[in-house]
């Protein structure tokens, strides 16, 4: 993947932006606020169609403004010899539209045609931090990679709500419980089989990842956490009785406190160094090394399923980083094209990269 050129118009902090990447290395440094994550966060919206700040659309607007274009160029990969050009409208009293070569897509079509994988300061905290940090990073992934999952993770959470709704009522109609309980089994049962299959995949080129960049001799493992099963197993059915068994469980229980008790809005992503849960004995370093680990994952992950790199951004997390580290990441992501923030405090400097300057939103190329 080759991101060539990004045109924004107000979004973010930008009224207009109009940068041209190279396919190697991109630089943009700048002092904090500027507006440097607001241009990552744009690349990334392509692949997720979401922010990975977990704002709303009407946050990514301009203040003032009621709408905002997004725009990309870009090449599959090397031999490509088409560019594809990707099209965002975002507005606050109108329906989001997807273009792909100027043609109107469904968010489902849209989705898997640009692939970027995303590393920021905000993912260290992943093992440590909360179950629905977790979650969302699963799923950000999943619908890059798997663009139908987009439809059912959405229709999922609406029933969710619908029945979190329903038993907050005075009386809650039993007929109408049923018809939600049956379609949360439904498609809650597709979102688990999405999430846990991917963390299969994962999890064999996390563990390689791991034994060559840890300085340690421990076995790095992932392992998708679910009340529904101990190891998960793709068998729809079996799923489906024990969400449906699960539920009957704790009827009273939903009954009393108002809200859903079972279902993969619950689930977690959890990390183990030889059979040891990573969340309550790793060191920090040990944290920082499984999260490049899954990072570089991702890359190799999406590169096997589509045949090309996903463009590499890096905000402003090199500086997080030890040297050793640095080193690690630089090893695997030599093929990759790569945009980088930082703050000009820091010295990088990498041969033969294209460095701009950030200065309240005004992007100068050095
Ligand atoms: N919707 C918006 N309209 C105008 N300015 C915004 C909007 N959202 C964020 N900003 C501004 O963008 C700046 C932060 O940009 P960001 O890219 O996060 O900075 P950094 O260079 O530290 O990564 C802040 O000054 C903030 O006020
Ligand atoms: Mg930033």
């Amino acid at each position: 993947m080759y991101l060539q050129n990004i045109k924004l118009s107000n979004f973010r902090s930008y009224s207009y932006l109009d940068l041209s990447f190279s396919d190697k290395t991109n630089i943009i440094c700048g002092k904090n606020a500027q507006g440097k994550t607001n241009i990552i966060e744009a690349i990334h919206y392509f692949s997720t169609l979401k922010s990975h700040r977990f704002v709303s659309d009407k946050e990514l607007i301009l203040s003032g403004c009621d709408a905002a274009q997004l725009q990309i160029l870009f090449q599959k990969d090397e031999n490509s010899t088409r560019s594809r050009k990707m099209k965002i409208s975002l507005s606050k009293t109108a329906k989001r539209e997807l273009y792909q070569n100027d043609i109107k897509e469904d968010n489902a079509s849209f989705l898997g045609g640009f692939h970027s994988v995303l590393f920021s300061p905000e993912d260290l905290n992943l093992i440590k931090g909360e179950k629905e940090q977790r979650r969302k990073f699963l799923d950000a992934d999943v619908c890059q990679i798997r663009p139908r999952y987009y439809k059912i993770l959405k229709y999922y959470h609406s029933i969710l709500r619908s029945r979190n709704k329903l038993l907050k009522e005075e009386h809650v109609d039993p007929a109408l419980f049923e018809v939600y309980t049956d379609k949360l089994v439904e498609f809650g049962t597709e979102v688990i089989i999405y999430r846990a299959l991917f963390v299969e995949r994962l999890k064999e080129t996390a563990k390689k990842i791991y034994s060559e960049i840890a300085t340690g001799k421990e076995s790095l493992t992932l392992r998708y956490e679910s009340e529904l099963f101990d190891e998960f197993v793709e068998d729809r059915q079996a799923i489906r009785d024990c969400f449906y068994q699960k539920l009957e469980q704790v009827k009273s229980e939903e009954l009393l406190f108002r809200t859903t008790r079972v279902g993969p809005h619950r689930d977690d992503l959890e990390f183990f160094l030889d059979d040891k849960n990573v969340k309550i004995f790793a060191s920090q370093g040990q944290q920082r090394t499984i999260i490049l680990a899954l990072k570089l994952s991702e890359l190799i992950f999406i590169r096997e399923l589509t045949g090309s790199y996903p463009v590499l951004l890096l905000d402003d997390i090199l500086s997080e980083l030890d040297r050793e580290r640095q080193e690690s990441l630089f090893a695997y992501i030599q093929n990759c094209q790569t945009i980088i923030t930082i703050t000009d405090a820091q010295k990088f400097e990498v041969p033969g990269a294209k460095t701009f300057l950030v200065e309240q939103s005004v992007v100068t190329e050095q």
